[in-house]
C-alpha cells in the first residue's frame, strides 16, 4: 500500500473512533467485559483464549470481532457503544499489517481502462435485478461453463465471513469485505488499485452512478453508514447515515437512476431483542434518496409510523411500536413508469402495519407510495422469540421477511412483470400496469425463517429461476454450549441437517408453472456448517443457471431443463494473490457475478450454522 494509502486508512479509523466519543455516557469497556465476556475468556478452557491474550488483539481487531468475526453470535445484543467500548478496554495490540506491496496494480494494469461492456454494475447488471448478463458482456457461453477452472482467490485477512457483493465496472472488481475494507480489484489478475476502509462490514453492493467525468460508487456498511467514494482513486466524496437509530443495520445495495441513490435501511434491533432489558422496538425501515455527487437527501420514506410507548415486557422493560419493515435488499428502477418498487421485512413489535412483509411501488421523485401489497399480515416477529425470550411478542408471526428483491421482466409479448420471492417459500407475480394487480403465485419451498426464497432469483425473460434455503437445524448436540435459551455458539448458531433444504426451480413467466426442478444434493461428508440450502442469490446468463450452497457448492445448471454443467467445491484452503491465509466456507448472500468471460464468487458465510470463510473466487474457462 502506498504511504498516502495507508494515511488515509487511519484517518477514516480515527474518524470513526472519535464518533465514539460525542456520546455522553459512553458505557465502560470493563462492565461490559464482565456482562458478556468473563464467563468465558476469564476461564482456563483450552479451547478459550484468555484474557491475556486477547489483550494483545488491536481494539480493531477486537471490534471486527464482535461485528463480524468469531464473536458476532455472542454480540448481537451488544449495542454499538458497547462493542467500542470493550473493544478499547481489552486491545492493547498493533493494527493488522497492511497488504505486501506485491499485492498492488503496476502501472500496466491501469483502473477501469476495460471496454463497457465488461460491467456488472450493483447488485444486478441492470436495474430491474433480474441478475441477467446479456451474451455480449457475459463474454461466456454455456458450452464453456463446464470448462470453468480457479484463475485466482483473494483473501480477506482474518475475516470469517466473505458476504460482500461484487460490482464490476470496465475490467475492475468492487467488492465489500466483513472487516469493512472496499477493495478495487483488477479482474484478471485480483491485484489491488485501492483499499478504502468503511465504518463497518460491507456486505452491500455498489451504486455506480456516473458524474461528468467522474464515476461513483455509493455503498452501505452495516454500522449504520452509506459511503460515496470516487471509483477512480477511491477517495471518499461523501459519508452520511440515512438513519439515526443506534441499531441501523445496512444491507441492501443502493439503487441508482438519473444521478440519484436510493438507500434502502433496516436494523440489528431483532437481534438486540434477544437481551431482556432492551426496548423493543423502535426502528422504522425506510428508503433515503440522496444525490450521488454531494449526498443530499432528496426525500425519506418512512415504512412504519413513529412508534409509540405501548407497555412492559413480563420482566418490566417498556415496549415500543409500530417498529421494523426494514428493507433489506435493493429496490427496483422503473424508470418508464417513475416507479421504485421495494420488498419489505417484519415488523417487530405491536402494533402490527400492512408495510410488512409488501411489495411496494414509490413514486421515484419525490418517495411517495403508489402502492402497496402485503403478502403475510400480523408478521410481529423478533429474535427473542427463537430463543423464547421476554421481548417475544404475543401471537408472533413467521419472520416470513422479504429479504431479496422485485425482478422487472419484459416478456416477449411487450407485457412488464414484477416478481418477487419470499422467505415464505412463496414466489408471486405482480402487473406492474394494474397497481400490481397480483397474477400469480407458486409455491418453490417450505419456507422458513431462514428461507425459503432468501437473498435473490434471476430472469433470463424466458424463465424465472428460484432457488430455496429450507436449512434445517438439528438440536443442539449435548455439550455443544448451545440450549434453547442460548442458541448462539461461538461461530454459527446450531448444526444443520445435511440431507435436508435447497433446490432449484425454474418457472414459466407467464402462468407461474414449474418447468422443472434441480434437486439438492445432499452434503457429503455431514460436517459443521453443512447443509445442501441454497440460500444465496441466484445468476443467470444465456443458457446457464449459477447457484451456490452452504456446503460450500458452486454449480451451474442448464436453463434448458436443469442438468449440471459444473460444479466446484470452494470449502477449502486457497493459496491467494494478496498473499493471505484463505478458506472457503458456506455460500450465501450475494450471488455469483458474471462479466468478460469470468466468474466471480465470495464464499464464507458462519451465520445460521453456515461453514465460515474468507475468500473472493475468480473463475475462467480453461484455455
Ligand atoms: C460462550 C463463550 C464466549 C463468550 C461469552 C465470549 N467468547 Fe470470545 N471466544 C470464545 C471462543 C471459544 C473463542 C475461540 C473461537 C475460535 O477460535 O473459533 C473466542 C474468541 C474470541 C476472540 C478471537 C481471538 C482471535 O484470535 O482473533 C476475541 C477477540 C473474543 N473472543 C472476544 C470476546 C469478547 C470481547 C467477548 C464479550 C463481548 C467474548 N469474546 C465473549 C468464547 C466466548
Amino acid at each position: 500500500m502506498t504511504a498516502r494509502a495507508t494515511g488515509r486508512l487511519i484517518a477514516v479509523l480515527i474518524g470513526a473512533a472519535s464518533l465514539t466519543s460525542a456520546h455522553a455516557a459512553a458505557p465502560a469497556g470493563e462492565a461490559v467485559y464482565g456482562k458478556y465476556c468473563a464467563s468465558c475468556h476469564d476461564q482456563t478452557e483450552a479451547r478459550i483464549p484468555a484474557r491475556a491474550a486477547l489483550m494483545k488483539l488491536s481494539p480493531a481487531h477486537i471490534l471486527k470481532t464482535l461485528d463480524f468475526g468469531a464473536m458476532m453470535s455472542i454480540a448481537y445484543p451488544i449495542r454499538r457503544e458497547e462493542r467500542e467500548a470493550v473493544a478499547q478496554f481489552l486491545g492493547h495490540g498493533a493494527d493488522d499489517p497492511p497488504p505486501p506491496a506485491s499485492a498492488f496494480c503496476k502501472q500496466d494494469h491501469p483502473i477501469m481502462a476495460g471496454p463497457a461492456g465488461d460491467s456488472w454494475a450493483g447488485w444486478s447488471p441492470d436495474a430491474s435485478n433480474a441478475r441477467f448478463q446479456n451474451a455480449g458482456s457475459a463474454a461466456l457461453n454455456a458450452a464453456q461453463v463446464p470448462k470453468l477452472e480457479l484463475k485466482w482467490a483473494y483473501a480477506f485477512p482474518g475475516d470469517v465471513t466473505a458476504f460482500g457483493a461484487p460490482a464490476i465496472v470496465r475490467d475492475t472488481l468492487f467488492t465489500g469485505s466483513a472487516g469493512g475494507v472496499v477493495q478495487a480489484l483488477d479482474d484478471r489478475t485480483g491485484c489491488i488499485h485501492w483499499l478504502y476502509q468503511a465504518s463497518g462490514p460491507v456486505r452491500s453492493g455498489m451504486a455506480v452512478a456516473s458524474d461528468g467525468g467522474r464515476t461513483i460508487l455509493v455503498f452501505s456498511d452495516q454500522n449504520g453508514w452509506t459511503h460515496a467514494v470516487d471509483a477512480k482513486t477511491g477517495k471518499q466524496i461523501w459519508r452520511k447515515r440515512p438513519e439515526e437509530h443506534e441499531a441501523t443495520r445496512l444491507t441492501g445495495t443502493p439503487a441508482e437512476h438519473d444521478g440519484v441513490v436510493f438507500v434502502p435501511a433496516a436494523s440489528w434491533e431483532e437481534t438486540r431483542s434477544l437481551d431482556p432489558e432492551y426496548p423493543c422496538c423502535t426502528f422504522r425501515g425506510s428508503i433515503t434518496a440522496f444525490r450521488a455527487r454531494n449526498g443530499e437527501v432528496l426525500w425519506k420514506t418512512y415504512l412504519v409510523d413513529k412508534p409509540k410507548r405501548t407497555g412492559q415486557t413480563a420482566a418490566g422493560t417498556p415496549t415500543f411500536g409500530p417498529s421494523g419493515a426494514g428493507v433489506w435488499s435493493r429496490p427496483t428502477v422503473d424508470a418508464a413508469r417513475g416507479l421504485l418498487y421495494i420488498t419489505t421485512g417484519d415488523n417487530y413489535s405491536h402494533p402490527a402495519t400492512s408495510t410488512s412483509d409488501a411489495v411496494m411501488a414509490l413514486d421515484i421523485k419525490t418517495g411517495h407510495i403508489v402502492w402497496s401489497h402485503q403478502m403475510t399480515s400480523a408478521d410481529v416477529y423478533n429474535s427473542a422469540c427463537g430463543a423464547k425470550a421476554v421481548n417475544c411478542p404475543a401471537d408472533n408471526g413467521p419472520d416470513f421477511d422479504f429479504g431479496s428483491s422485485a425482478i422487472l421482466v419484459h416478456l416477449a409479448n411487450g407485457h412488464d412483470l414484477l416478481i418477487a420471492g419470499q422467505k415464505s417459500g412463496m414466489v408471486y407475480a405482480f402487473d406492474p400496469e394494474q397497481q400490481g394487480k397480483p397474477l400469480w403465485q407458486t409455491r418453490v419451498g417450505k419456507g422458513s425463517a431462514n428461507g425459503g426464497v432468501q437473498w435473490g432469483m434471476a430472469s433470463d425473460g424466458h424463465a424465472l429461476y428460484a432457488a430455496v434455503s429450507d436449512v434445517v437445524r438439528l438440536p443442539p448436540a449435548a455439550g455443544s454450549g448451545a440450549d434453547a435459551s442460548h442458541p448462539a455458539g461461538p461461530i454459527g448458531n446450531s448444526a444443520l441437517d445435511p440431507n435436508k433444504g435447497g433446490g432449484l426451480t425454474a418457472l414459466d413467466l407467464a402462468s407461474g408453472k414449474k418447468l422443472w426442478f434441480a434437486p439438492p444434493t445432499a452434503c457429503a461428508p455431514p460436517r459443521p456448517g453443512c447443509s445442501p440450502g441454497q440460500p444465496g442469490a441466484v445468476t443467470v446468463i444465456p443458457g446457464a443457471v449459477f447457484s451456490g450452497s452452504m456446503d460450500g457448492q458452486i454449480r451451474a445448471f442448464a436453463t434448458a431443463d436443469g442438468h449440471l454443467l459444473w460444479d466446484f467445491d470452494t470449502e477449502k484452503p486457497f493459496s491467494t494473490v494478496n498473499g493471505a491465509a484463505a478458506h472457503g466456507g458456506s455460500l450465501d448472500g450475494a450471488g455469483p457475478v458474471v462479466a468478460g468471460g469470468m466468474v466471480y464468487a465470495n464464499s464464507g458465510y458462519p451465520r445460521f450454522g453456515g461453514a465460515p470463510g474468507n475468500v473472493l473466487l475468480a473463475f475462467g474457462p480453461k484455455e
